[in-house]
């Protein structure tokens, strides 16, 4: 009994060097990511806040070409919540920029590289030139199949579900048709599966509003590394760890 647990919580066996994997046998089809700690990261490196939020960005492109290479192929990324309104002016403006001068920047590289971008959230409170950027980078790379990337903007899954209910009660749908099928349909993400897992950095153990009804059965795995920090090796090693999960759905394997 006592070696069956210890052999649950063995770390996985790690490659030498992750340059050499291709892919791993069962990946998860759709990863979350809540890209936590930038704030943190920056204080720890003498940086500012908006440094940090840059070192965020930047690692971001690495881990875009990891998915590719470990074989997911939906990624789910927290950017910007609807709490995150609250952060000093300044930040959230910072926060604005650098969204824009992401699609202004990678758009391109971006669409070569086969990534379709979709965008989870309320885009209405967003600076209209902003809002329209996001709708040409959504329109540009839509036939793009290799890899799609929902950017959780202006996001938030309580904020999510009471849209979904005020859709359904405009389309007037009758109870009885309230299905969790159809409920799924009216969020940001229809049509696509469930995220199987969920990534945080920077140890917080929390949602923080993130994808609260599509989550209901993904793993999660929580490391204390910043988000800047978050490398190849890492996510390798969270990937791994979710193919030696045994997800049971409230039901039994054995
Ligand atoms: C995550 O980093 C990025 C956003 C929430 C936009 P934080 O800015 O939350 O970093 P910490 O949590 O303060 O370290
Ligand atoms: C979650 O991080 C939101 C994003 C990563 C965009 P926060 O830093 O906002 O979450 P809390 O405040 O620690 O819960
Ligand atoms: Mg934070």
């Amino acid at each position: 009994m006592l070696d069956t647990i210890r052999d649950k919580f063995r770390p996985t066996p790690q490659p030498k060097n992750t340059d050499d994997v291709v892919g791993l046998p069962n990946p998860p089809y759709h990863v979350g990511i809540i890209m936590d700690g930038n704030g943190r990261w920056a204080k720890a490196n003498n940086k500012t806040r908006f440094q940090g939020h840059r070192a965020g960005t930047e690692n971001l492109r690495r881990i875009l070409t990891d998915s590719v290479d470990f074989g997911v192929k939906m990624l789910t990324i927290y950017a910007f919540s609807t709490e995150n309104w609250t952060r000093p002016p300044r930040e959230v403006k910072g926060l604005m920029k650098i969204l824009e001068m992401v699609i202004d920047r990678e758009l391109e590289e971006l669409h070569q590289n086969g990534v379709r971008l979709r965008h989870l959230g309320q885009l209405n409170r967003l600076d209209p030139a902003l809002q329209q950027k996001i709708l040409h980078a959504l329109d540009y790379t839509k036939n793009n199949e290799d890899l799609i990337v929902n950017v959780a903007f202006n996001y938030g899954g309580r904020n999510e579900i009471i849209e979904a209910v005020q859709k359904l009660i405009n389309d007037n749908v009758t109870s009885e048709a309230v299905t969790e099928a159809l409920l799924s349909d009216y969020m940001y993400t229809a049509g696509s599966p469930d995220p199987d897992l969920i990534i945080r950095t920077s140890g917080e153990f929390r949602t923080s509003n993130f994808l609260i009804w599509q989550a209901a059965y993904a793993e999660y795995y929580i490391t204390p590394t910043y988000w800047p920090d978050f490398d190849r090796e890492e996510y390798y090693r969270a990937l791994s760890e979710f193919c030696n999960r045994d997800r049971r759905y409230g039901g039994r394997n054995k």
